[in-house]
């Protein structure tokens, strides 16, 4: 079976599950899971009775797919997502984003943790994604292209969308939340950086860096969708000192922002629906 013609096998059986044709999709990242409390649920698919979902692996990441409303808008929410390093290949990583097209989303919101390099950061901060360094081995629209997803070679002038990143730092403001905002470095992982390859990162214009987001996002602009992405800062990178991470904090970071991401998201969230 093509690609396409999973996607469709996939979008026919959730269509059949569901009352209300998603308008955005949003990826939660580790430790990200709050937002599920601002969405009434209509309906939650786990992935392993999805077909052609593939389950995920990795702690802190629930797997299941909540359709619903935030404020008077339908969204569908990925709770645990795909990551290259758990060995899925890249068609398998960006699956779901080409679902949520396929169900009729148009606007993709994706959040991560992610560790800082800029020095100005700090541990907890928001980060507004403005753009990206794609760092990782493979890319998701290697090999022959089908047109009826998109384009061979898209434009990735204006990834995430100006508009967007705009209306968050405006709804951030009127909420009292601090935001700042950087270029995001997605690489396979699952080591986190040397102190080198922090300091390299830094050098060629990233601010954050994570396992994520990249992949996702390079299939929703390929499926000419919206995009907005925000990193919560889990560690910092450079310093002095060699400083020492593990999953654990990185998890416990992320859970302590997640109430601020998801009110932020939520807000945006509301924007959107009233475009
Ligand atoms: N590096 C890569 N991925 C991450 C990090 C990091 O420092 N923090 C959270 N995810």
């Amino acid at each position: 079976m093509t690609l396409f013609d999973k996607i469709q096998v996939t979008a026919a059986f959730i269509k059949s599950k569901i009352a209300h044709t998603p308008k955005v999709g949003i990826i939660l990242g580790s430790g990200l899971g709050g937002l599920t409390e601002h969405i009434s649920n209509d309906c939650v698919l786990k992935y392993s009775e999805i077909p052609n979902f593939p389950v995920s692996t990795v702690k802190g990441h629930g797997g299941e797919l909540i359709f619903g409303k935030m404020g008077n808008c339908d969204v569908v929410l990925m709770s645990g997502r795909f990551h290259y390093y758990e060995g899925y290949d890249m068609d398998t990583v960006t699956f779901p984003v080409r679902v949520m097209k396929a169900l009729g989303a148009d606007t993709l919101i994706v959040s991560n943790a992610a560790g800082g390099m800029n020095k100005h950061f700090r541990i907890g901060e928001l980060m507004i994604i403005t753009d990206h360094i794609n760092q990782f081995p493979e890319h998701p629209l290697r090999g022959p292209n089908d047109e009826r997803l998109g384009t061979r070679f898209p434009d990735m002038s204006k990834t995430y969308d100006p508009e967007l990143i705009d209306a968050a730092k405006g709804i951030a403001a009127n909420l009292g939340i601090d935001v700042t905002t950087g270029v995001y470095v997605g690489l396979q992982g699952p080591t986190f950086e040397t102190p080198a390859e922090y300091r390299w990162l830094h050098v060629i214009g990233g601010d954050a860096v994570g396992m994520s987001t990249v992949p996702e996002v390079i299939v929703a602009k390929h499926g000419n969708m919206r995009v907005f992405g925000m990193s919560v800062i889990t560690d910092i990178g450079i310093s002095d000192v060699p400083v020492t991470i593990t999953h654990e904090e990185v998890l416990e970071a992320a859970n302590a922002a997640a109430p601020r991401m998801a009110a932020i998201v939520s807000g945006l969230v509301d924007y959107i629906a009233a475009q």
